[in-house]
């Protein structure tokens, strides 16, 4: 998820551009850059870092110029550096992009534009859409502009400038936010409301397959084939603060909204188009290296741990390699048996928590093979693993970690499938049958967040309770560690996550009468013993809402009420049945008040030990 403004009327550009990207610094803040036309040329100036760094490299030497795009990115193909920040030129410095979005096939484009003789100045996707325009322009730049869009596949929201034709910023969308803001003898473009609205609240909502041709006195919106579209204009109601957060009342009920586009744009890449199966362009493993991995080891904390405890099972079961999990923070006291047969995989949505990294380097000192998992690119922890597989969940800005799990979860689904298709543990057809279901889970996720209700209404009535149980078997018991501690850290409830056949051990003591019990019963080789769970804790009068596959018709039965998730495999359940936990969570935290994005005590990033 990257920033984008565009500019073009009779004020400086500059200004805008700077103060726009300063309100969308929360889309990504690797790097930013803006490029703008003086009157005879574009001057680009651009570098990695907070936009601070920029302002300050520009505070000598403002660009001037009527004209001007920019950028604020948060870095999916590249590191985050001067070279892969935007704006991207071509060879001639005379077309200028930004780009938010991942260009699919940009690899095998670049390899012909090499071919021709294009000299490439960054590792980006992006790069590539300045060097088409280069190689296709014949005097039409809107012409130019529509063949290169019929080329590209992916996501994007772009927005091109040329020097050739410098009366006119073109933009279009794919996948990703593009609104249009619309003045007086000026013109507006950003990914998003918040760098907009101090300066007009009329705007165009531009929708995918749309492109727009933006002068200081006019906006043409179109299709990508030049067929007229007429925009109705949105006018805008909201306040900047509220326009930060699209609309939404918090960052982490945003973040729980936008799961389904992050879970697909995790999978996007790595689910091959024509076939069934996982490709991993970044891992690249063969069946030898696979085979030499005797053990492996999963550490993380807080919620990437629960995805590694989820991970545990994917890969034990279906790449049949034994797997041990570990907290952190424990995991470098305890003595662990690692060494070069040992592969460790480490989980952070940060990249920048320090129990991991230093997990993650005594892992190395150990002789370990190390693979991270992170949404971060150029963080700490993927800059010290000897492999990345990078989520692309884009900026998570509230504390309480929710798309970084769900796409945690997905990552370490396909990195099981991968192994076992390598060593041959899982047959073709299950391969098949799960693959099938990762590529159904973002609808399913999206058809979840459409009625909430129900579990707004269990918040309210649960919300000032002061004890809650999570409990669950098998892959049910992981996503209710997951559960608890969503409602713990925001609303500050006391929750405990149980193995629930462990409730007889100890825990029973606590059931009392209203006590509310969340029982997760989705895993149906365990189903039998989890309902029998739940009648120990209905016998003592627990208040039970079960959360259950659609098609359970008996759960109702022994329950008080129940949550229902699509029907899904038994792998992707715990990818559905979290959702569900998040918006409980969210919404028992907003019921009592709770600083839902910012609870008491807690970072989003904790890079102390
Ligand atoms: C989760 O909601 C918490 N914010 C916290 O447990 C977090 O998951 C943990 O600090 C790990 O962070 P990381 O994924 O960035 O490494």
């Amino acid at each position: 998820m990257c920033g984008i403004v565009g500019y073009i009327g009779f004020e400086d550009a500059a200004p805008f551009l700077l103060e726009g990207l300063s309100k969308l610094e929360y889309r990504g803040y690797d790097s930013a850059g803006i490029a703008v036309y003086d009157g005879t040329k574009i001057d680009v100036a651009k570098s990695v870092g907070r936009l601070s760094i920029l302002e300050k490299k520009l505070d000598k030497a403002m660009p001037i110029g009527k004209m001007g795009i920019g950028h604020t990115r948060w870095a999916t193909h590249g590191r985050p550096s001067d070279g892969n920040s935007h704006p991207h030129t071509d060879c001639s410095g005379k077309f200028v992009v930004v780009h938010n979005g991942i260009i699919e096939n940009y690899l095998h484009i670049k390899e012909r534009l090499l071919e021709n003789g294009h000299v490439f100045s960054s590792e980006t996707d992006t790069e590539v859409v300045a060097h088409l325009l280069e190689e296709y322009y014949e005097g039409d730049f809107e012409a130019t502009v529509k063949k290169v869009l019929a080329e590209i596949e992916g996501s994007y929201a772009l927005v091109f400038m040329c020097e050739y034709e410098p009366d006119k910023i073109i933009c279009s969308k794919q996948d990703n936010p593009l609104v249009i803001g619309l003045g007086e003898g000026e013109n507006f473009i950003a990914s998003d409301i918040p760098a907009i609205i101090n300066k007009t609240r009329k705007t165009y909502i531009l929708s995918d397959g749309e492109m727009a041709i933006v002068t200081k006195d006019s906006v043409w919106v179109m299709n990508r084939q030049g067929v007229p579209i007429s925009k109705k204009v949105f006018e805008v109601h909201w306040d900047a603060e509220a326009a930060e957060k699209g609309g939404y009342e918090h960052f982490m009920i945003k973040e729980i909204y936008e799961q389904p586009k992050a879970i697909r744009e995790t999978m996007s890449s790595r689910l091959a188009k024509d076939e069934n199966s996982i490709i991993f362009d970044e891992l690249k493993w063969t069946a030898d290296e696979v085979a030499a991995i005797k053990k492996i080891a999963i550490v993380a904390c807080g919620t990437a741990y629960h995805a590694g405890v989820v991970g545990k099972y994917y890969i034990e079961q279906l790449a049949k390699i034994p797997v041990e999990v570990d907290i952190a923070s424990e995991f470098r006291y305890r003595g662990p048996l690692i060494d070069e047969q040992t592969l460790t995989i480490v989980i952070s949505q940060s990249g920048e928590t320090s129990d991991t990294l230093a997990a993650l380097k005594e892992a190395k000192r150990l002789g370990s093979r190390t693979l991270a998992v992170t949404n971060v690119v150029g963080s700490s922890i993927a800059r010290e693993a000897d492999q990345v597989i990078y989520t692309y969940a884009g900026p998570e800005i509230a504390v309480a970690s929710t798309k970084a799990y769900t796409t945690q979860l997905v990552s370490m689904l396909m990195v099981s499938l991968y192994l076992g298709t390598l060593k041959n543990t899982i047959s073709e057809k299950r391969a098949h049958e799960i693959i099938h279901g990762l590529r159904e889970l973002p609808a399913q996720a999206h058809r979840l967040l459409e009625d909430v209700e129900p579990i707004k209404t269990f918040a309210q009535n649960y919300g000032f309770s002061e004890d809650v149980f999570f409990i669950g078997r098998s892959l049910d018991y992981a996503v209710a560690l997951e559960g608890s501690l969503k409602l713990k850290e925001i609303s500050y409830i006391h929750a405990e996550a149980y193995a629930a056949g462990e409730l007889k051990h100890g825990t029973l003591a606590l059931i009392i009468e209203g006590v509310p019990v969340i029982a997760l019963a989705t895993q149906y080789d365990v189903y039998e013993k989890t309902l029998s769970n739940i009648k120990e804790v209905k016998a003592r009068d627990a208040v039970v809402i079960g959360l259950a596959m659609e098609e359970d018709k008996s759960i109702a039965k022994y329950v008080d009420h129940v949550i229902f998730i699509p029907r899904t495999d038994k792998y992707l359940a715990p990818i559905l049945a979290v959702i569900p936990l998040q918006l409980l969570a969210y919404y028992a935290a907003v019921t009592r008040g709770c600083d839902v994005d910012k609870p008491r005590n807690l970072a989003k990033s904790v890079t102390v030990e």
